[in-house]
C-alpha cells in the first residue's frame, strides 16, 4: 500500500535539512566574510599607517633637501661639486656670482669644458682622504675686471669609501690681496723712509759746508761780475738741494696730524684758489660736486693742505692740452676692522680727484706712491709719497684708479670728525 502522506513529509525532512546545511553554509559564508572584511579593515588600517610613515619621511628628506640646500645657497664661497665623470652637478649662487656663468651654462657639463682653469687643480688631487688642493687664479668678473680666487679642490667620498666626485670651494680673495699689497706698500714706504732720513741727513751736513764756502767765496769776488754769477749759480744748485731734503725729510718723519675740524670742502676751494700753488690753466675746467650740509674731516688742516695741492697739481699736468678736474666730495662709511672698538661702520670723508688727462700704465700705477717715483722732468717723485704717508697718519686711505689715455682718479678717505669728536 502506498502512502502518499509519507512520502510528502520525507521531502519536506530533505528540504529542511538542505535548507539547514544551505544556512550553515552561508552562516560559514558570512563569518568567513566578516573575517575577511576584518582583515581588509586591519589591512586597511596598516597600509594607511604606512602611508602617514611614507609621507613623513618625504617630508622628512624634503626639509632636509631644502636645508641642505638653505646652507649651500648661502655661503659665502662658491661651491661647484663634479662627480666622477667630471660632469658639473652642483652649482651654488655664490659660484654664479664669482664667475658670473649661469647654472643653466654649466650644470651637465664637464668642469673642462666651462671652467678650464680649475681642471689642472682637480687633477694634482689624489686619493686620500681629506687631501685638498688649493690654487690661487685669476678669473675674469662678472663686471668685466679680473676677480683673485681661491679654488680648493677635495675628493668626495659616499658611505661605503668610494670616490663619488670632487668639490671646488672658491674663495674671493680680492680683497685680502689688497689688504696684502697694501700692508707691503707700507712695509716698503716705511723701509725707504728710513733709508732716506739716513742719506738726507748725511748729505745735509757737506751741503751746509759747501753752502758756507760758496758764501765766503762770494764775499771775496765782489767786484768780479762773472766769478761772482758763477758762485751765484753753486748757491743756487745747493739751495735747490736742500729743498730736495727739506721734502725728503717730511716724507722720513712720521706725521703726527692734530685733530681739527677740517671744512672739506673749504680747504678744496683753499687749495684751488692758489695756497699750495696749485693754479688751474684756463684749458681746464673745475667741476665740483659735493654731499649734502658741511663735510667735516677729523685731520689736521696743516698737513691735509699738503696733500691736496700735490694731487690736484698732478691731475692739471697730467691734461697739457686741457680737460676736466673733478672734485667729489661726499661721507662714506666703510666696515670698522675692529668693530669692539665703536660700531659696525667708520664713518670717513671721502674725496675724489680725477682727470681725463694721459692715465697712467698698469706698471707705472704701482709706483705712484713709490719716493723717488717720478716721469716728469722737474719732479721729485715725493708728491704722492708725502700724501700717501699724511692720509695714513690720519689712519685714512688714498687709492688710485687709472686707465692709459683715459685718466687718472685719486680717492682719499679721511676719518669724519661726526664719529670722532667725543675722542677730543
Ligand atoms: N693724475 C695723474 N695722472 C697721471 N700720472 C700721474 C698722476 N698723478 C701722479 N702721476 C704719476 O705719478 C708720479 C709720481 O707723482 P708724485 O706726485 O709723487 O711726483 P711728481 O708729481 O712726479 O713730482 P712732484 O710731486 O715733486 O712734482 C708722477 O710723476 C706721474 O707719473
Ligand atoms: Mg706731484
Amino acid at each position: 500500500m502506498t502512502n502518499p502522506g509519507g512520502d510528502k513529509s520525507k521531502e519536506i525532512q530533505t528540504l529542511i535539512q538542505n535548507m539547514e546545511a544551505f544556512n550553515e553554509v552561508t552562516a560559514q559564508l558570512q563569518n568567513s566574510y566578516d573575517e575577511l572584511q576584518g582583515r581588509v579593515k586591519q589591512l586597511d588600517l596598516e597600509l594607511s599607517d604606512k602611508n602617514d610613515e611614507l609621507e613623513k619621511n618625504l617630508a622628512e628628506k624634503e626639509r632636509v633637501k631644502n636645508y641642505l640646500n638653505d646652507i649651500l645657497e648661502s655661503q659665502t664661497n662658491g661651491v661647484i661639486v663634479v662627480d666622477r665623470a667630471g660632469i658639473i652637478t652642483t652649482y651654488n649662487k655664490t659660484a654664479g656670482v664669482l664667475t658670473g656663468i649661469k647654472p643653466q651654462g654649466c650644470l651637465g657639463k664637464t668642469l673642462n669644458e666651462v671652467f678650464p682653469l680649475f681642471e689642472p687643480v682637480v687633477a694634482r688631487l689624489g686619493k686620500n682622504r681629506g687631501e685638498t688642493i688649493s690654487q690661487d687664479k685669476d678669473i675674469p668678473s662678472a663686471n668685466g675686471g679680473t676677480l683673485h680666487v681661491r679654488v680648493s679642490a677635495s675628493p668626495v667620498w659616499d658611505n661605503h669609501g668610494g670616490q663619488i666626485g670632487t668639490i671646488l670651494i672658491l674663495q674671493d680673495m680680492t680683497e685680502f690681496r689688497k689688504m696684502e699689497e697694501l700692508a707691503q706698500r707700507n712695509q716698503r714706504l716705511r723701509e725707504m723712509g728710513e733709508m732716506a732720513a739716513g742719506i738726507a741727513h748725511e748729505i745735509r751736513n757737506p751741503l751746509g759746508s759747501i753752502e758756507l764756502f760758496a758764501s765766503l767765496l762770494k764775499k771775496d769776488l765782489e767786484g768780479d761780475t762773472e766769478k761772482e754769477n758763477l758762485v751765484q749759480h753753486i748757491r743756487a744748485g745747493v739751495q735747490n738741494m736742500d729743498r730736495i731734503i727739506s721734502t725728503l725729510l717730511l716724507f722720513a718723519k712720521s706725521a703726527q696730524p692734530s685733530r681739527q675740524q677740517c671744512d672739506i670742502n673749504q680747504l678744496l676751494t683753499e687749495c684751488l684758489e692758489g695756497i699750495g700753488n696749485a693754479r688751474v690753466p684756463e684749458n681746464i675746467k673745475v667741476i665740483r660736486k659735493s654731499g649734502q650740509g658741511t663735510l667735516l674731516a677729523n685731520g689736521d688742516r696743516e698737513l691735509l693742505r699738503q696733500v691736496f695741492p700735490n694731487l690736484i697739481n698732478n691731475a692739471i699736468q697730467a691734461m697739457p692740452d686741457g680737460g676736466e678736474l673733478s672734485l667729489i666730495t661726499q661721507k662714506s662709511s666703510v666696515p670698522n676692522q675692529s668693530p669692539e672698538k665703536g660700531s659696525a661702520t667708520r664713518q670717513y670723508i671721502s674725496v675724489t680727484v680725477a682727470d681725463n688727462g694721459v692715465g697712467m700704465s698698469a706698471d707705472n700705477l704701482a709706483k705712484i706712491f713709490n719716493p723717488f717715483f717720478t716721469t716728469k722732468d722737474k719732479g721729485t717723485g715725493l708728491g704722492l709719497a708725502i700724501s700717501h704717508n699724511i692720509i695714513k697718519a690720519h689712519q685714512g686711505t688714498i687709492d688710485a684708479v687709472s686707465e692709459e689715455g683715459k685718466g687718472t682718479s685719486f680717492t682719499v678717505k679721511i676719518p669724519s670728525w661726526d664719529e670722532n669728536f667725543d675722542e677730543k
